[in-house]
């Protein structure tokens, strides 16, 4: 790539972030997406610092104005009405000063803000900036553990697969199938009105996200009740790893700011869950696995989930296995890495969650690779990702055979990490 590329596409990337930026938040896409989400606006942050520092402070700022007083950071927040996208507001009902969703998403903030405060040029204010925002990061933590880990096991559940961000993923269509939908108010999705209807989850998952939500909706949002009464109890080694990584990362930080007794509490809690991560390790398919709380069994079903656990400290003959599935991969398949193993016949190349490829997960995929000594096959998988966005442009997310573009388009967290891949790869 030369240094006139390299400038075209850090410049197309700046573009698509800003043009997505609504002054203090920024969405993921117009249309589709119309409001705040969680681990999108942490990861754009990681990309608005390459062009504006500032912003990317008021990005993770905006989100944790609205942390509930539980200390859970809601996966949406309503800033501005808008009626194309379902379901809105009325339907979660968390009686919020500002209406936000009522479920959780993957807390990528305690590793986001790691990476602002260790790149920042402006150190006074990194400082103060992020000295305000670890204990709104820990307080999130606690929660986790609290309401999402009742017998202090060390790994914590998603009650709703929207928090793990992989909606559709085929990890959960066997826990999905004990989710009921009789009941359920009429509704009309909007997203398909947005994207193509075959590369989104089908009617039969939205009825049983739905019903999810009205379910948690009719116990007030009550987070202590919540998990016990959810019939989708799922430990996610990609989510536990998000957690563990943010939270030796928060770690770090209050170290570096001299905050030891939280360094010491937040890094202890890290190293237990690492250690608890273990449980979901499965020989037979050599990656981490789900592993499903209601029945006690481990899915067979070999996706991303269990790969991204290399973006925490893990074992290295745990990552060198990880490494040999993604390896294996590229042999088929023209772009890595997919989100679900494509040797699978359940695969599905164009359907958001069960095959395609997402640049936020290949970058956390590589950063864990790298930290394990797979550098070879972390540039292989940043390199990868650049060419496809050359090929394909800031899409949500891309079909691994072809690089057919899929979901969303001018997407803002793809720009945000081809910000990232540009400055990892020593170009900018
Ligand atoms: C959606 O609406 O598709 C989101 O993934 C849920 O947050």
């Amino acid at each position: 790539m030369s240094a006139s590329d390299t400038n075209r596409i850090f410049n197309l990337a700046v573009e698509v972030v800003k043009e997505n930026d609504r002054g203090t938040y920024t969405v993921p896409t117009k249309g589709l997406y119309p409001f705040q989400w969680n681990w999108d606006s942490c990861l754009t942050a990681i990309g608005q610092a390459y062009f504006d520092e500032d912003r990317a402070w008021t990005e993770m700022e905006t989100l944790f104005e609205h942390q509930w007083p539980d200390g859970m950071v809601p996966h949406i927040i309503f800033h501005v009405y808008d009626d194309g996208y379902f379901p809105g507001p009325d339907v979660w009902n968390t009686n919020r000063p500002t209406p936000t969703s009522g479920i959780t998403q993957p807390p990528v903030a305690g590793f986001a803000l790691r990476r602002l405060f260790e790149r920042s040029k402006d150190r006074a204010a990194a400082e103060r900036r992020a000295r305000a925002l670890l204990p709104k990061i820990e307080k999130w933590s606690d929660w986790f553990y609290a309401n999402r880990d009742p017998k202090g096991e060390g790994l914590v559940a998603i009650l709703h697969p929207w928090e793990a961000g992989r909606d559709n993923s085929i990890d959960w269509d066997e826990a999905f199938e004990r989710v009921p939908t009789d009941g359920i108010a009429p509704y009309t999705r909007r997203d398909t009105q947005h994207a193509d209807p075959s590369h989104r989850p089908t009617k039969e998952q939205y009825d049983r996200y739905l019903w999810l939500v009205e379910h948690f909706r009719d116990l007030n949002w009550d987070n202590s009740k919540l998990h016990d009464a959810s019939p989708f109890q799922v430990v996610d080694p990609g989510f536990n790893a998000i957690l563990i990584r943010s939270g030796a990362d928060l770690a770090a930080v209050a170290e570096a700011l001299g905050e030891t007794e939280m360094a010491a509490r937040n890094r202890a809690r890290a190293e237990k869950s690492l250690a608890a991560l273990e449980r979901l390790w499965s020989d037979e398919y050599g990656q981490y696995l789900c592993l499903d709380r209601t029945t006690g069994e481990l899915v067979k079903s070999a996706s991303i989930g269990g790969l991204m656990a290399v973006f925490a400290a893990i074992p290295a003959e745990r990552a060198a296995s990880i490494a040999k599935i993604i390896t294996r991969q590229a042999e088929t398949l023209r772009y890595i890495v997919a989100s679900h193993d494509p040797a699978d016949p359940r695969f599905e190349g164009k359907r958001y969650w069960r095959g395609p490829v997402w640049l936020i997960v290949n970058y956390m995929i590589q950063d864990g690779l790298r930290a394990a000594g797979q550098t070879d096959l972390a540039d292989r998988v940043l390199q990868n990702s650049l060419e496809l966005i050359e090929q394909s442009g800031f899409a949500e997310y891309y079909d691994p055979q072809t690089g057919e573009p899929c979901g969303g388009g001018r997407f803002t967290w793809t720009a945000a990490m081809v910000l990232e891949f540009l400055a990892l790869s020593g170009r900018l």
